[in-house]
């Protein structure tokens, strides 16, 4: 069996090895992982990987992988099929979706089994949030029946997207009269300029890179759209929040020179220019800023809307948006870890396009 070994300081230097997977423990399932989905996200997720923890979703010590503490697994979404079990309640064949390393499989330690299905109570996931160590059985959700392949690629990211346009409703959309979308040709980008448009509340504009223009206008989502080169070509005048998926601090200084006090608010939810991120210091302005995890929003609206609400809510704007995929994205299968390797390189340096979904089995 082999997995993949990213070196946590160096994104580039990978290392696939092989593992023994033993006898099955009792209380466990060993899980098939595939097909799993590899977009910026993934790479955003190592880039947090410390601060938010997700070096520790998957032991890099199990199966005695390595004894390197400078390498971990990058947390991909995707499926798995259930291939042994000594977990009464879950049987052989069962398809979950959910956090997998990009490997062959997996063993979990369920708990919390229901009808919806299970988080895998490994002590070392302990103390990630709640939504990372969650699976959903997929007959147990019909959301699931529908376009098969696209899901791991747009699921999670889409999630992102609705929470965002409602965060932004929730607070007014911070005075402002329009919304700006950085890396406006990244997944989560388009699913929150699809839900603004949906909604009709605000003027969408998407900024994005020149080479990606092209397609960010043929997507018909946004109002307007600019590349990062032309920002000064926007209306100064007009009071503007910023959604940020780039963390291109060189690109939000000159959109904080340009609308200056019409800026209202900078929502900071991505980092696709990782190489970017940290070679500018961000400029101290007066802007309003914040940090939007996912996650945390799930929570807050699960509370205010119960779990049944909260899956009516999404599934609302998912559904639509999950049917229009198919006018600008095509999804790509590939088999094997060289398939995967080629693909994360070309991923790591922004080389994957913006209208291509990938979808990996090892
Ligand atoms: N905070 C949260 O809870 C949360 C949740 C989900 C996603 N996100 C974030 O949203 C961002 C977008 O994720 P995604 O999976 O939707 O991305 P994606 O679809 O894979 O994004 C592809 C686009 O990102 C830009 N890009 C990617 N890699 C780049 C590189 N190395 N250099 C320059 N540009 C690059 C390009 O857009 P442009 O040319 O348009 O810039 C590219 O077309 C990620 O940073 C992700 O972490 C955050």
């Amino acid at each position: 069996m082999q997995t993949l070994l990213v070196n946590k300081t160096d994104f580039a230097d990978v290392s696939i090895v092989s593992y023994d997977e033993g006898e099955l423990p009792d209380g466990q399932i060993r899980v098939d992982i595939g097909p799993f989905a590899l977009t910026a996200n993934n790479v955003t997720y190592m880039v947090t990987g410390d601060q938010i923890g997700y070096w520790s979703v998957f032991d890099p010590m199990a199966y005695d992988l390595t004894k390197d503490k400078a390498q971990g697994r990058m947390p991909v979404w995707g499926y798995g099929v259930v291939r042994d079990s000594n977990y009464p309640g879950i049987e052989v064949g069962r398809k979950m979706y959910g956090f997998f390393p990009i490997a062959k499989s997996m063993d979990m330690q369920p708990g919390r089994l229901s009808d919806h299905g299970f988080t895998d109570i490994a002590a070392h996931r302990s103390g990630l949030h709640g939504l990372y160590s969650g699976y959903s059985f997929t007959d147990a959700d019909p959301s699931y029946a529908k376009h098969v392949d696209l899901q791991p690629v747009l699921r999670p990211l889409f999630t992102t997207s609705y929470l965002i346009d409602d965060f932004l409703a929730d607070e007014d959309f911070f005075g402002a009269e329009q919304v700006v979308l950085l890396s406006a040709s990244s997944k989560t980008a388009l699913g929150t300029a699809y839900c603004l448009k949906a909604s009709g509340s605000r003027p969408v504009v998407g900024l994005t890179s020149a080479g990606n223009k092209a397609f960010v206008e043929g997507t018909g989502f946004y109002n307007e759209t600019f590349d990062y080169d032309s920002i000064t070509d926007m209306n100064p005048d007009v009071k503007t929040v910023v959604v940020d998926m780039s963390g291109n601090m060189g690109v939000i200084r000159t959109l904080e020179d340009h609308f200056e006090e019409n800026l209202t608010y900078i929502c900071r939810v991505g980092m696709s220019h990782w190489q970017e991120a940290a070679k500018v210091p961000p400029k101290r302005t007066a802007t309003p800023t914040a940090f939007f995890f996912a996650p945390d929003r799930a929570k807050k609206r699960i509370a205010d809307w119960g779990q049944a609400g909260f899956a009516e809510n999404l599934g609302r704007r998912w559904m639509p948006f999950l049917d229009s995929a198919k006018d600008w994205m095509h999804v790509e299968n590939a088999q094997g870890i060289e398939a995967v390797l080629e693909n994360y390189k070309a991923l790591l340096n922004g080389q994957s396009g913006p209208d291509k979904g990938y979808l990996f089995t090892l």
